[in-house]
Order: C-alpha cells, then structure tokens, then sequence
C-alpha cells in the first residue's frame, strides 16, 4: 500500500512573519500517526524559521527548487546540503513555471534529482502538459518526454521519487482536471515507470496531482486508484483549507 502525501508549494508568497504563523497552523492541526505524509515548501528564505516551528511535528519541510552542484561560482542559486542543513527531506524539481519561466529542462531537473538522493533529500518532480498540447492531442507524448528524462538513471532510486503530475492548465485557474482525467494519465506515468524499471517499482512510486485541488474535490482525486495525494499551491496558504485537504487523504 502506498502511503498518500499532501504537499504544499507555497511558490513566492509568505515573509518570514508569516510563514511561521502558516506552519504553526498546519502544524498544529496535523496529527501524527494519521497515515498520510505531509509536506509544506516554503520560500527559501523561510526555510529555517519554519523548520522550527516544525520540529517534533508531524509535518516535513521540503524547498522549491535547488542546484546540483554541491557548491561553487553559481550566484543566486541553492545547494543540496543547504537545504538538508536547515532540516528540508525534500524538494520540488521541474515545476512548470521553473520550466516555463526559468528555463528547466528535463536534463537539469534530472541532474538536480540525482544530486537530491546524493544529498538524502527526496524529489518531488513535476510533469505535465500545456493546453495547447492537451488539445492537439499530445498530453502522453509530452507526459512521456518529462517523465522518461526526468527521471533517467536514477536506478534503485527511481522508486523513491515523488512524482508530482500537473496539468499547466490546471494550475492556479481553477480548472481541475477531472479525477478521470487525473487517474488516465496517472495510470500511464505508472506505466511509464514500469517500462523504465519494473512492476515491483511502479507499484511503490507516488504520484500526486496537482492543478486547482481545493478541499471540496481533493476527496474524489485521491480516491483513485493511481492518485497518492495532492501537490498543492493556492489551497496551501490557508491552514483550513490545506488542513482539510490533508483530511481529505486520510
Ligand atoms: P494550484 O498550484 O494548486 O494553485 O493550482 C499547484 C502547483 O502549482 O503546484
């Protein structure tokens, strides 16, 4: 049985002020023991003050975005252990607006989630189709191309990722993909990984969807057979409505 995750991307909001009332709240509400993984991303410069907050809690602390080199000539950019310095397991690679807006590609989110496992964090890594190539009818082609070299050679390991699918279109619009829509292409990454490997690690990898879930449809989402929980990011900066999404997992 694969244990269902709630991740919250709280992309660039929050000051430091805030982000550690946000923690607390969440930290607060979510009980240990209740069989789902929860993770909240805040801005890097929150990092350390909400791992404070969280400490002994039962929520983990994951960052937005790193660089694979372990340090060097790379201004503005994070190291791996820096993140695990101020308590972060995990990170998120290869979200779509780092695609989109700052140049991700496939090879540097594949080289940054090889870099994570060297540095014992654990990748959450995003794939997912633009309209435009839902509607030509290229969502597999462009699911395949993210998930196939995103994840290259990651060996063993490939069964510890976090793979988080999230339609462009889906997010921050209020459009959710149908959990129909949602399962088909869950159900075919889970494939996808099977081929890359094999049955035995397709079956323990997690697969969160991501786009516009709020509290009233996560229930439906993750009641599906490929779905493991939820990417979250406007329904995330409210401590209710993340909260009750996570309730929505158990
Ligand atoms: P959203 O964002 O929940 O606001 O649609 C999800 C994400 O971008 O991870």
């Amino acid at each position: 049985m694969r244990k269902k995750m709630v991740a919250g991307n709280w992309k660039m909001n929050k000051t430091v002020a805030d982000a550690v009332e946000l923690a607390a709240g969440v930290a607060g509400q979510v009980q240990a023991g209740t069989g789902v993984d929860v993770v909240i991303c805040p801005p890097f410069t929150a990092l350390k003050p909400v791992a404070d907050v969280l400490a002994g809690s039962a929520v983990a602390l994951g960052a937005q975005n790193m660089h694979w080199a372990e340090q060097g000539a790379y201004t503005g950019e994070i190291a791996p252990a820096m993140l695990r310095e101020v308590g972060c397991a995990y990170v998120i690679l290869g979200h779509s607006e780092r695609r989109a807006l700052f140049g991700a590609t496939n090879e540097t989110v594949n080289r940054k989630a090889k870099a994570a496992f060297g540095a014992g964090l654990t990748p959450i890594v995003c794939v997912g189709e633009t309209l435009e190539q839902r509607e030509a009818g290229r969502t597999e082609a462009v699911v395949r191309d993210h998930v196939v070299n995103s994840l290259a050679e990651l060996g063993a390991q490939l069964a510890n990722v976090i793979i988080a699918y999230e339609p462009v279109w889906a997010i921050g619009t209020g459009k959710t993909a149908t959990p129909e829509q949602a399962q088909d292409v869950h159900a075919f990454v889970r494939g996808l990984v099977a081929g890359m490997a094999d049955e035995k690690t397709a079956a323990a990898v997690r697969i969160l969807y991501g786009g516009s879930v709020k509290p009233d449809n996560a229930k439906d989402l993750f009641s599906r057979p490929d779905i493991d929980g939820g990417l979250i990011g406007g329904a995330s900066l409210k401590a209710d409505s993340f909260v009750a999404i996570v309730n929505a997992a158990r």
